[in-house]
């Protein structure tokens, strides 16, 4: 388990100049064009009420044409113009993507697949960031961005790299795992032996009597070694945050005062530990790309924003890129529908967002992402996506007096990095159990019951929480299980699903019985796995709607001490509890060993919420609208409704809507698909 900052109870507050008004607009990359386009990207920022541009991620080729050598005229030039047009810059450091002598001077700073292929540029992210010779020129070019900069008028913040999740298993590699290593389990015969002993190296001939034997995770015959594999995952989550902050201080010492971040790849990015990296950023931004135009994006988008406000600590944070009007689907572009930029956007802005910015300003004519969807299209701003980017930057302007306010909630869902990357292994019951997956299932199930919902890292200190749900959390140190004992003990009301608590944080199994770590809480034990084939299910008995089934996985579990809620129906698992209910100290621990269709897993959710004294936002608020509250100083909060369904719906409210300007008085009517933010009188 990796280290969280702690979501719930009052956030710190925000470092200063991280946030005033909402932040609008996006990645703005002027060196594709000439004079006359930058003339008239002025005028249509301008229109578009776009007052952030994020400038310089890729820029390396051009800011240092040769080793040492450095042209900043034309950057200059752009930070002067947008400044003059009242627009702030996240300036990046372009380090994402080293320029072709790079390559040249420096082959072995080029990064090589598990298989031991090396890559070359032609593309992007080519780099080792093991690699000394890397980090030297990532560090000089940003010390020279930082001097240049660091008094520049129109300089709001720094964005360092870009999404660093680019991995390596070159040499430079095997060395810092090595020195990794050394850290974690201690130098010499001692530590060695500790490593060997948490690898389980006494199977399959795999004891290591030096440190030189030891190599990353390279292909191999069969099989990889699961502790290996794990360790070099943290390893280099560590690796890739040492280049991240290396370049932040060097920014912090050469213009002190301008906030850093870096933009995280969203929840579903397995290469870093969010939890960890979130404590070194000053604000956390997060990109996100929908991978669904259908009702799964919705349900992603408040995952996602969840997931970013909480990494934070609770702190709002930035969306810092998001497509404007296409979902890659298969392969396919997909558009959402007309009016989904403004209705999409609120769902970010609505659970702790203080910005909505896109990738990229005006489509590119040429280059690797020529089709990428910009607010500025090929065909130009008289088209749909410019008119309707228009809008939704005259709306974010109205709403500038959300930003800094907080969100808070009562229920929380476990994410937890270690798990997510000992599932990755092979050779487990099931390769289609992913951590994730199953607390999207468990935060959908929330969401769709309007109940607002942090994402917690089972270290963090849960006590806030009434509810708390650990999906597939597959291992758990002692410290998190003791942590959820405490919890449980104390009152709280935990709902545990199966692959939770199996293996310590070796990735061994926790023996007697699973789940190991928590048999005591949940007062069950189940002694076989039974994963599901993709496309079969179990049906379940009673206590679940009628016709409910499990999916994904079963398992033959006995109650010791907890009541059974629902049994297996067919099969040789029939008549077994499926799902149970166990009082333990003050709190009741409910356990999940199957996933529940979506209306079950609604129920039982809805069921332990209501036992938790959890409820929704504004309850009996109508299908299809969600509805969140954000709090800001004093009493003051903002209650965000949007209309994701094709009927007219009608809320209680009372307050001045600040998309229409119009006052409610105690009935909010929101039109098929509408909008409102109604600041409270
Ligand atoms: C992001 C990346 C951008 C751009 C975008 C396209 O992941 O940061 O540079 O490539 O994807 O979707």
């Amino acid at each position: 388990m990796r280290g969280s900052a702690t979501p719930g109870g009052t956030p710190p507050p925000n470092p200063p100049g991280t946030h005033s008004g909402m932040w609008f607009g996006g990645d703005y990359n002027p060196e594709q064009w000439d004079a006359a386009v930058w003339a008239q990207d002025d005028v249509l920022m301008r229109e578009a009420s776009v007052n952030t541009a994020t400038v310089g991620v890729f820029s390396w080729a051009l800011l240092e044409p040769a080793e040492g050598r450095f042209e900043f005229g034309w950057l200059d030039a752009v930070l002067d113009r947008l400044h003059a047009n009242g627009v702030r810059v996240i300036l990046a450091t372009p380090t994402a993507s080293p320029p072709p002598w790079f390559t040249l001077a420096y082959p072995d700073a080029m990064p090589v697949t598990r298989d031991g292929t090396r890559l070359w540029h032609g593309s992007r992210d080519t780099y080792c960031a093991a690699a000394p010779s890397y980090r030297r020129a990532a560090l000089r070019i940003a010390g020279e961005l930082a001097r240049r900069y660091a008094g520049h008028p129109a300089l709001a913040m720094w964005h360092v790299h870009n999404e660093y999740g680019t991995r390596c298993w070159c040499d430079h590699a095997a060395a810092g795992f090595r020195r990794w290593l050394r850290a974690r389990y201690g130098d010499g015969d001692h530590g060695l032996a500790a490593l060997n002993e948490a690898w389980g190296t006494a199977f399959w001939s795999q004891r290591y009597s030096a440190w030189e034997q030891i190599l990353p995770p390279l292909a191999t015959q069969y099989l990889p070694n699961p502790g290996q594999d794990l360790d070099f995952r943290r390893f280099w989550s560590d690796e890739l945050l040492a280049a991240f902050t290396q370049q932040r201080d060097v920014l912090r010492q050469n213009s002190p005062g301008i906030p850093v971040t870096t933009n995280f790849m969203g929840p579903d990015h397995l290469v870093v530990d969010a939890w960890s990296w979130a404590r070194e950023v000053d604000v956390v931004a997060v990109d996100h790309y929908l991978s669904s135009a259908g009702p799964r994006g919705l349900a992603d988008i408040a995952f996602c924003a969840d997931w970013a406000r909480s990494v934070g600590g609770g702190r709002p944070w930035l969306l810092m890129e998001q497509a404007p009007s296409v979902v890659i689907e298969n392969g396919l572009m997909v558009h959402r529908e007309p009016g989904r930029m403004l209705r999409d956007s609120l769902g970010y802005v609505a659970r702790g967002a203080d910005s909505v910015l896109f990738f990229q300003w005006r489509a590119s004519r040429s280059g690797a992402e020529m089709y990428h969807p910009a607010l500025v299209p090929h065909a130009g701003p008289d088209t749909r996506i410019f008119a309707e980017a228009a809008e939704l930057g005259a709306v974010l302007r109205r709403l500038a007096g959300v930003a800094g306010s907080v969100v808070t909630a009562d229920a929380a869902v476990l994410v937890d990095t270690d798990s997510r990357w000992a599932l990755e292994s092979r050779g487990l019951p099931s390769p289609h159990v992913r951590h994730l997956d199953v607390a999207r299932a468990a935060h959908a199930a929330l969401w769709r019951s309007g109940i607002g919902c942090d994402i917690a890292a089972p270290d963090a200190d849960l006590s806030r929480y009434r509810l708390v749900v650990v999906p597939a959390v597959y291992l758990l140190t002692d410290a998190a299980a003791a942590t959820l004992r405490r919890y449980t003990d104390g009152g709280g009301h935990l709902v545990v699903t199966f692959c939770s608590g199996i293996a310590d944080e070796s990735h061994r199994i926790r023996i007697g019985g699973y789940p190991g770590a928590l048999r005591d809480i949940l007062g069950i034990r189940a002694e076989e796995f039974h994963p599901l084939p993709p496309g079969t299910t179990a049906r379940l008995s009673a206590a679940t709607p009628t016709g409910a089934h499990g999916n994904l996985w079963t398992e033959r579990l006995r109650a010791e001490g907890a009541e059974i809620l629902a049994r297996y129906a067919d099969g040789v698992l029939a008549g077994l509890p499926a799902i149970t209910r166990h009082c333990y100290g003050t709190g009741t621990a409910w356990y999940l060993s199957t996933l529940p269709d979506d209306d079950a897993l609604d129920a039982l959710l809805l069921e332990a919420a209501s036992a938790a004294g959890v409820r929704p936002a504004l309850p009996g608020a109508p299908p299809g609208v969600c509805v969140t509250r954000r709090h800001g100083n004093g009493a003051r909060s903002w209650l965000f409704a949007v209309n994701h369904s094709d009927r007219a719906a009608t809320l209680p409210a009372v307050g001045v809507d600040l998309i229409t300007g119009r006052e409610v008085t105690g009935t909010l009517e929101l039109p098929p698909h509408g909008v409102a933010v109604i600041r409270d009188a």
